[in-house]
């Protein structure tokens, strides 16, 4: 605890990272002096010996690679790629003694010969999209000083682009920032910042991928470069907004829009999609650091019980372990697990436990003998452990460069990190969590991943430990990044492997791009402040925008105390987050729903039971994320594109295409301003309907966050539960707002939510049309197309706007064909 505080004092008097590098002084590449067409594109030859390769992975993606003074390796790897060969699509390229230029059916590459610039454009519109302020630039001469540079572990690289007038920048994955990034500048170097507050940087997460909007046409850039990176979005100059790395690769890819959700559709093709997690991931969780012994996790269930309110997950942080000894339990503090979670079981509660990346250094006792037990994380590990024992006999641990074990102090104190580069040892760390599977754990929450290291959080330490990586042996300023991004895929591939027909939930604190492949992600240690709060909605729309659909944080706030109203408003934004977790640090006051009065907690139920109504919609909003990478937590702007009212909105946000919501993030505030976009807009309270394109001042009693539907849609809900899967999804009731016409239109999605048939095709999905004609509306369901079945179920409708019909309630049994209804 003490040295928590320690960590919370150091953060707080760490200067934020200055970045001021001047790029110009870098050596350019250039000038091309030949080229050839290669497989899928051009290879560039410049007189300095440098290569730049454009390759063409779609029409509307560009991958620019360049090495400088010397030839591309023929080494090609990313950790965060998904997707490595594409299938040919017809490019062009034409020449003039000026200009070469690349084309394909949606974008035009200009490359400048003599000073190499490259531009991209729409062949269509001819609009510039985006063009290179200068060449791209190495630092040859050493002549950059203000970073962590380790001229030994590579040498800066940077791309540099006009700054567009009217250029709004958004993405980058996880900042301590608002929405639109233009004008600030940002460092990815994944670091433990426990209570960071707006414009602290960097934290947690490296995900250098950004969308470029000006005059309503986005493109997207993913510098995939795991070293340390830099981006500034026009923060040192006017005129430009240039991204650069301390070592490795400039390596970019450029995605066309012109829309954001195509060029988001596009990363997750690149970098892969969010698979589906289990249905109670989506369920109420609560946690603290730490709910120990047994009795006390059996209490929490009980008070949620007994309150009536919501709940599918309890985690178990750090104390579960033996002195912190990740793949063990204490038994004096959890004498059965097993037993534990059955009994949870029954009560419709999962367990799911912390690890840690650092493995306790524990040289065995002299004389201890190695365990022979089928269940080691059950007996004692005092004298010998078992996990540290393994690690070593395989050499799975990383080490410096001089050869030294490398010992940084975790939890457990001295510690040991797995070398997850390595494709064994991802199986072998995988494979342990038996350990928790065999005692019913449900799902791996991954910590401190960023790698944390308490002699020093900075990562300096560790610039010169080594990873395997693929037979490259290349130091932590290459691999840190990536740390986090490896150990969450050797904790969902063991948990795919041990339970193959179960879908795995991992949740991870730090990333590199392509996490969405394996975690769920939270935003780490929060303030339980109103700041606080205020920043987590531009930060869960940032990251929906950086290919991280499932996001979440601490509800009520991780550090400090919180109070009722905080807590109140705090639900009234997470009971729409895909990840909606109330979690508590170890030494502040206590934050379930209950703690701070009968009149909080009865508000707090009313959210958490709509959440549970509302999971039909979440669910299928989920899927859309998986399947085409758009967000279930959006800015407006994702939704409305060509109204550059949304460009800024940085306090309301839209849960898929149909809802928004409004909430409040200051204390004793009973009204506020809420923009609403183009078309009807109705109160998802009273019905009542709004113009769009305008303001409106709306209530917002303590009580009550505003919340709108968009006219044209139709909201599922299912019945109150008090855990997933309770009871069958009857009623399903379907909220019909329609638009100016009559209209109103959804598309439901369904599967078992437990396993992944869904991959094979068993889901269900049933479009809903409804019409205005004359005085009645018609409801056409649509045949339900997918083999998955649910079990039987009623469906009710009713049409929510002022109009007397709207009393009208139509109920009947899903039968599971095309059924027409009408409404009079
Ligand atoms: C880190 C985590 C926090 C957890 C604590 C103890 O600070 O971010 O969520 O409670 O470690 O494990």
């Amino acid at each position: 605890m003490k040295r928590l505080k320690l960590i919370f004092v150091v953060v707080l008097v760490l200067p934020v990272t200055v970045v001021a590098q001047d790029i110009t002084r870098l050596r350019k590449i250039g000038p091309v002096t030949s080229y050839t067409r290669i497989d899928k594109g051009l290879l560039l030859n410049c007189r300095d010996n440098s290569q730049v390769q454009l390759s063409v992975l779609a029409p509307d993606l560009i991958r620019v690679r360049a090495s400088f003074a010397k030839a591309l390796p023929s080494k090609d790897h990313s950790w965060a790629i998904a997707k490595e060969s594409w299938q040919d699509v017809p490019w062009t390229v034409a020449e003039t003694p000026n200009e070469i230029t690349l084309s394909t059916s949606e974008l035009q590459v200009v490359i400048h010969r003599s000073t190499l610039l490259i531009d991209f454009h729409d062949p269509r519109t001819r609009q510039l999209l985006n063009s290179d302020e200068q060449p791209m630039a190495y630092d040859a001469d050493a002549t950059l000083t203000n970073m962590m540079f380790d001229p030994k572990a590579g040498m800066f690289v940077a791309a540099s682009k006009k700054l567009g007038f009217d250029e709004h920048f958004y993405g980058l994955g996880e900042k301590a920032a608002r929405l639109d990034k233009r004008r600030d500048r940002f460092v990815n170097w994944n670091s433990d910042t426990p209570g960071y507050v707006e414009g602290r940087d960097p934290i947690y997460q490296t995900i250098p991928f950004y969308i470029g909007l000006q005059r309503g046409v986005a493109y997207g850039i993913f510098f995939d470069n795991s070293y340390r990176s830099y981006f500034d979005f026009g923060r040192s100059s006017q005129q430009r907004a240039w991204f650069g790395a301390e070592g490795g690769e400039l390596n970019y890819y450029f995605f066309y829009g012109p829309s954001l959700p195509k060029i988001l559709g596009r990363y997750a093709e690149l970098t892969g999609h969010m698979p589906l997690p289990p249905i109670w991931a989506l369920g109420n969780q609560q946690s603290r650091w730490s709910y120990y012994p047994d009795t006390l996790v059996e209490e929490v269930v009980r008070q949620y019980r007994e309150r009536d309110l919501p709940l599918d997950v309890v985690h178990l942080d750090i104390d579960y372990m033996q002195a912190y000894r990740v793949f063990t339990f204490d038994t004096s503090r959890f004498s059965n697990p097993k037993a534990l979670s059955e009994k949870l079981g029954q009560q419709g509660v999962k367990l799911v436990t912390i690890v840690d990346p650092g493995v306790k250094h524990q040289p065995p006792a002299m004389g201890a003998s190695q365990s022979t037990s089928s269940k080691p994380e059950l007996d004692s590990q005092e004298r010998r452990y078992y996990v540290f024992d393994e690690g070593v006999a395989k050499n799975y641990f990383q080490k410096r460069k001089n050869g030294e074990l490398f010992v940084p102090r975790v939890w457990p104190g001295d510690s040991v990190f797995v070398d997850y580069t390595l494709p064994d040892a991802r199986r072998w760390w995988g494979d342990l969590h038996r350990a928790y599977l065999d005692n019913g754990i449900a799902g791996i929450w991954t910590d401190m991943n960023e790698p944390a290291d308490f002699i020093d959080q900075t990562g300096k330490n560790q610039m010169d430990v080594v990873s395997n990586d693929e037979g490259q042996y290349t130091t932590h300023a290459k691999n840190r990044n990536v740390f986090a991004l490896l150990m969450a895929r050797a904790t969902y591939e063991g948990l795919e492997r041990l339970q193959p027909n179960k879908r795995p939930y991992v949740i991870t604190r730090a990333a590199y791009a392509g996490v969405q492949r394996y975690a769920t992600m939270w935003t780490g240690d929060t303030n339980s402040t109103w700041e606080s709060l205020a920043l987590s909605i531009p930060m869960f729309t940032s990251l929906g925008l950086s290919g991280e659909p499932f996001v979440g944080g601490d509800v009520g706030g991780f550090m400090g105390r919180a109070n009722g109203e905080l807590v109140v408003r705090s639900y009234q934004v997470f009971f729409l987050v895909p990840f909606c977790r109330n979690h508590k640090n170890i030494d502040s006051y206590d934050q379930e729903p209950w703690r701070f009065g009968q009149y909080y907690e009865d508000i707090i139920r009313k959210y958490l039971k709509l959440r549970y109504r509302l999971l039909p919609f979440l669910y299928t909003a989920l899927e859309e994320s998986h399947r085409t990478g758009v967000p279930v937590f959006r800015p407006l702007l994702l939704n409305y594109q060509d109204d550059t009212n949304t460009y800024n909105i940085d306090d309301e946000f839209m849960i898929g295409s149909d809802l928004l919501v409004a909430p409040v993030t200051r204390p004793d505030v009973t009204s506020r301003l809420v923009y609403l976009p183009r078309g009807t807009w109705y109160d998802y309270w009273t019905g009542r309907s709004f113009a769009g394109g305008t303001m409106h001042r709306v209530d917002a009693p303590l009580e009550t966050v505003p919340m709108f539907v968009r006219g044209g849609a139709i909201i599922p809900h299912g019945p109150e539960m008090r855990f997933t899967g309770e009871k069958p999804v009857s009623p399903l009731y379907f909220a019909i707002y329609p638009d100016e016409k009559g209209s109103a239109s959804t598309t439901l999605y369904e599967d078992d939510g437990l396993t992944p048939d869904y991959r094979r095709g068993v889901f269900r999905r049933t479009t809903i049309n409804v019409t205005r004609s004359g005085r009645k509306y018609v409801i056409d369901i649509g045949q339900p197309v997918g083999p998955y079945r649910p079990a039987s179920r009623t469906f009710q409708f009713q049409i929510k706007s002022h109009d007397p019909l709207d009393r009208t309630l139509v109920s009947f049994i899903d039968r599971s064909v095309a059924e027409r209804m009408e409404i009079r």
